[in-house]
Formats: C-alpha cells, sequence, structure tokens
C-alpha cells in the first residue's frame, strides 16, 4: 500500500499548490504577521513540496522516502532541526524532482515510478545483477 502514495499524495498536493499560489503569495505579503495565522505555511524550509502542505501529508511522504532507503529521519536530516539542510537532504530533493521529471515526462510508460522503484530498502541502489 505504501508504495503508490508518493503518487497519490505529492504530485495531487502539488497541482492543488499551483492552484492556491495567488492566495499563499498574498497570505504571505504581509511579512510581520503573526505566524500562527490561519493557514500560514508550517513548514519552513520547503523547496520542492507545496509550501502548504498539511502534517500528516507531510510525515507520510517522509515516512515513505525513509521507508524506501530502509533509513531513519536522522540519515537526511540533522534532528532535531528538521529545516536544515544536510547533502543528504539536498541529494533526497533532487531524487524527488529527477522522479516527478520521469513520471510527468514519459506519460504513455513511466507513471509509477517511486523511490522504491530504484531503491528497494538500499541507501544506494544496486548497480547490477547479483
Ligand atoms: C531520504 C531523505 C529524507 C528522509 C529519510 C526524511 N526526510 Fe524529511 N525532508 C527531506 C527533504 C528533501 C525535505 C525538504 C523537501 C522540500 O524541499 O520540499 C524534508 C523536509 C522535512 C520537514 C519539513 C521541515 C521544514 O520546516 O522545512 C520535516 C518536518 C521532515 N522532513 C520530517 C521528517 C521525518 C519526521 C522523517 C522520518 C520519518 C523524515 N523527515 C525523513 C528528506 C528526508
Ligand atoms: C531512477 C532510479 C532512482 C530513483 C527513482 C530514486 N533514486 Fe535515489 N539514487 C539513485 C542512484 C543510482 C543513487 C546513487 C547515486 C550516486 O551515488 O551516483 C541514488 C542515491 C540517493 C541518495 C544518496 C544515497 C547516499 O546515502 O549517499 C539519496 C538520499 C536518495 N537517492 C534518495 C532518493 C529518494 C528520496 C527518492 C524518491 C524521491 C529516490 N532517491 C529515487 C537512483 C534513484
Amino acid at each position: 500500500m505504501s508504495a503508490p502514495l508518493t503518487h497519490r499524495l505529492l504530485w495531487p498536493a502539488a497541482a492543488l499548490f499551483l492552484c492556491a499560489l495567488p492566495a499563499l503569495s498574498q497570505a504571505q505579503a504581509p511579512k510581520a504577521a503573526a505566524p500562527a495565522a490561519a493557514g500560514a505555511p508550517v513548514f519552513k524550509n520547503l523547496q520542492f513540496l507545496p509550501k502548504d502542505i498539511t502534517k500528516p501529508a507531510l510525515r507520510m511522504t517522509m515516512k515513505e522516502m525513509a521507508k524506501a532507503l530502509n533509513v531513519d529521519c536522522d540519515h537526511c536530516h540533522k534532528e532535531p532541526d528538521m529545516a536544515a539542510d544536510t547533502d543528504k537532504k539536498k541529494t533526497a530533493r533532487e531524487m524527488m524532482e529527477m522522479v516527478k521529471t520521469i513520471n510527468a515526462k514519459f506519460p504513455m510508460t513511466m507513471k509509477k515510478v517511486t523511490c522504491w522503484t530504484c531503491h528497494r530498502g538500499k541507501q544506494e541502489p544496486e548497480l547490477g545483477p547479483k
């Protein structure tokens, strides 16, 4: 059940985000506004995921990536500061872009690519058959 989640959550959420863009930039205009304002972004350093992604959706995405690589959160994060970037986190962000590109670019064939497709529970995918 977990493999297609990226698909169901990430990309529809991204599409929603695009529709919500004008509203969001307006909401962000007064920079000094109280951070807890309704609908204000919860997360500080999202460069790929929609900035208004819900906590459960973000958590599900993170868990799925962790499972695909068979690692804990701190493989990519320097806990407790989840917003800070690390080398692995930057790589993961690039991988997210790559997966999205593959799924978008080859609609006849490659629509179901996830982290698991290549990683299969390994930090680095195997380079060839054993
Ligand atoms: C394979 C690497 C990887 C793993 C494992 C991972 N994350 Fe992430 N995480 C990321 C990336 C990449 C981002 C930034 C996404 C973006 O730029 O849109 C992120 C962002 C986040 C954020 C948002 C921080 C902010 O304020 O910007 C939280 C919270 C978070 N992760 C929690 C977790 C938790 C909890 C786990 C373990 C269940 C976890 N992550 C596992 C790569 C990872
Ligand atoms: C098309 C195959 C493919 C897919 C899909 C893929 N990866 Fe990777 N990933 C690789 C390869 C190959 C490497 C090793 C790159 C290298 O060292 O040159 C790698 C390396 C990584 C690394 C660095 C490994 C390390 O510990 O140094 C991270 C983190 C990572 N991938 C995260 C992800 C995440 C998260 C996803 C899903 C959003 C993902 N990958 C999807 C092929 C893939």
